[in-house]
């Protein structure tokens, strides 16, 4: 068995099978993208608890019916409403989760609930998102890009905006896949060191550029995300906003990076904030492969956790 923890921690020929296994996957469906059941069921007689310490509407959703076309059951917890948002240890919840289902994945706050739920696991568990990572989104957009554009390996990538959760998955997935990134935001806003150094330390040029113009100059993809996110308060909404409005995506800077260039997003968008609608309905625009990808990705994932 395997956790699926994060991209830095997972060996890039295991990353790569998981992305070829997506990509396999989806094309056995062509035509029926909502069948109940594929026609391989690695999860049958399985039960997957989905714990949710923060909303969700793609994380949720996706393992949900991800799960179910694989053959297997779900059971979706809210953290608040569990014994571990009223003071059980996340070692103790991990041992009891162990007994009854077959995998846990898990969406919080703070990453040592993650690690320490995986610690204490018998049973593979899965990160839906921390306050510092969030790689189930990039081996969706990793499968996104190479999908409509072919290997992402060499290819420049432009984040705009805030150095957060997102921004650290992407950074992890430069180090693993081989492609380069360059960071455009204010400084208070940066990337954690480290891991600007890990994914440098694995090859990949990591340029930082304050300038948005001049860091999408020959951008293969350009990707943003909120301003604010689900770990940040509310009161600091206003600066935030402030400080990132000259790295909103619209089209004039899309327009600086290469004619074929592709934008990314997450989601949710926070529409004519971090990035227009124009450039959101817009061509170069893929957020809903992405967001659809999002199932084909955690599938693969799913699978390699189990031995698959
Ligand atoms: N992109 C993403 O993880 O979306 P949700 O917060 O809706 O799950
Ligand atoms: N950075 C965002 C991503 C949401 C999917 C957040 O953590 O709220």
């Amino acid at each position: 068995m395997n956790h699926f923890l994060d991209i830095h921690k997972t060996d890039p020929s295991d990353l790569r099978a998981i992305i070829d296994q997506a990509k396999t996957t989806k094309q056995a469906r062509l035509g029926h993208p909502k069948a109940a059941l594929d026609d391989e069921l690695p999860l049958k007689d399985r039960m997957v608890a989905l714990i949710f310490e923060k909303p969700s509407t793609r994380t949720r959703v996706s393992f949900d019916v991800g799960v179910r076309q694989m053959g297997g059951q779900t059971m979706v917890l809210s953290g608040k409403d569990m014994q571990l948002g009223h003071g059980e240890t996340i070692a103790d919840t991990a041992r009891v989760l162990s007994r009854y289902v077959d995998m846990i994945m898990i969406r919080t706050f703070d990453e040592t609930v993650l690690t320490e739920m995986a610690e204490y696991s018998d049973v593979p568990v899965i990160n839906g998102l921390t306050d510092r990572t969030h790689p189930c989104q990039i081996m969706a957009d990793v499968l996104t890009y190479e999908e409509h554009r072919g290997p992402i390996k060499g290819k420049k990538v432009v984040w705009a905006g805030d150095g957060n959760n997102v921004c650290a998955s992407f950074l992890h997935a430069a180090g693993q896949f081989g492609f380069d990134l360059t960071f455009t935001g204010p400084a208070q806003l940066d990337p954690e060191e480290e891991f600007i150094g890990l994914a440098r330390k694995a090859g990949s040029k990591v340029t930082i550029e304050r300038d948005a113009f001049k860091a999408v100059e020959g951008a293969d993809l350009i990707v943003a995300d909120t301003w604010v996110s689900m770990h940040d308060s509310q009161s600091s909404k206003e600066r935030r906003h402030n400080m990132l409005r000259p790295y909103q995506v619209n089209d004039d800077l899309m327009a600086a990076a290469k004619p074929d260039a592709l934008f990314m997003h997450c989601l949710p968008a926070h529409r004519e904030e971090e990035v227009t609608s124009a450039v959101m309905d817009g061509p170069q625009s893929v957020i809903f492969d992405e967001a659809e990808n999002r199932l084909h990705a955690q599938k693969a994932v799913m699978r390699w956790c189990l031995g698959g």
